[in-house]
């Protein structure tokens, strides 16, 4: 039922390149003002990169994607760990790491990780055989319509506004442990609170819904022309 870990261990050739394109850009564009800003970024990203790699894909499925994310998401989540209002729990760095974030690095970061093509490592899912898994997938199919009104689908750029997070093709596990924060209250918005009353509530539902959206393609990388494949069914 888990989403295969096959992705993990393929992305570790982008630093190099990303960071001889840092150096060209930098001789290129010095004196520029874009220059510093890339620099900037590149020096933030370095300090997420065991995490959550130069381009937001995470090392392991528990950390939540970044890539492609929307930018005002990102910039109110690294303050909300910077101020304490967000706590990490699993790995207990986050807090500590966006507390030694500038204002600055965090613009610059949030741009970054915004712009990476959350489809650059899709893989259409294999198609469902067991009984449970279907079983599963069809209850958070049903539940999830609900979560469309705010976080859409990835027909188009995702997400009602620019501060509510994409949630398609994200991480099973990841999904699964911000639904129960949510469900438990340890991370808190009013417009997540009702999924701490049924039938939300049930684990089988949040898991459910986790499963389905986890299926789900990412949404197209920021001004993609790129089509988005038609739906498959499961
Ligand atoms: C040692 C691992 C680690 C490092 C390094 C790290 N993070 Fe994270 N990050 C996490 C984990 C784990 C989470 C999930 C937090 C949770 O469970 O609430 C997370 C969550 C986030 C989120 C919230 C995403 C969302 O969808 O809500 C943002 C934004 C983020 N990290 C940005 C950064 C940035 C920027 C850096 C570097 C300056 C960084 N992280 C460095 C482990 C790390
Ligand atoms: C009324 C709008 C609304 C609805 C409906 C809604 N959400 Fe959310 N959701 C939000 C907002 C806003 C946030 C960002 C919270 C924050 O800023 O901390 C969020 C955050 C999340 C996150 C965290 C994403 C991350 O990267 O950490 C997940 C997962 C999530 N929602 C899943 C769901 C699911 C599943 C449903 C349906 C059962 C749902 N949401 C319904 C508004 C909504």
């Amino acid at each position: 039922m888990m989403k295969t870990a096959s992705v993990l261990f393929r992305t570790r050739n982008t630093l190099t390149s990303a960071l001889g394109a840092c150096a060209l850009t930098w001789t290129l564009c010095a004196g520029l003002w874009l220059a510093p800003q890339v620099t900037q970024a590149a020096e933030v990203w370095g300090r997420c990169w065991t995490c959550h790699k130069e381009d937001g894909k995470s090392f392991v499925d528990p950390i939540v994607m970044l890539s492609g994310q929307n930018k005002q998401y990102l910039i109110n989540q690294l303050y909300r760990f910077k101020t304490g209002e967000r706590k990490e729990r699993m790995l207990y760095v986050m807090n500590g790491i966006a507390e030694k974030l500038t204002d600055e690095e965090i613009e610059a970061v949030a741009t970054h990780y915004s712009q990476q093509d959350p489809r650059k490592y899709y893989v259409e899912p294999e198609p469902l055989t067991d009984p449970e898994d279907i079983r599963l997938y069809e209850l958070g199919a049903t539940h999830a319509r609900v979560c469309l009104t705010c976080h859409r689908d990835a027909e188009t750029r995702p997400a009602l506004r620019g501060d509510f997070p994409y949630i398609s093709g994200q991480n099973y596990p990841a999904l699964v442990i911000q639904l129960y924060a949510f469900a438990s209250g340890a991370r808190k918005n009013p417009m997540m609170n009702f999924i701490q009353a049924p039938p939300f509530s049930d684990p089988d539902v949040i898991e459910g819904i986790a499963f389905y959206f986890s299926r789900q393609i990412p949404p197209p990388a920021l001004n993609s022309s790129q089509p988005t494949p038609a739906k498959t069914a499961r």
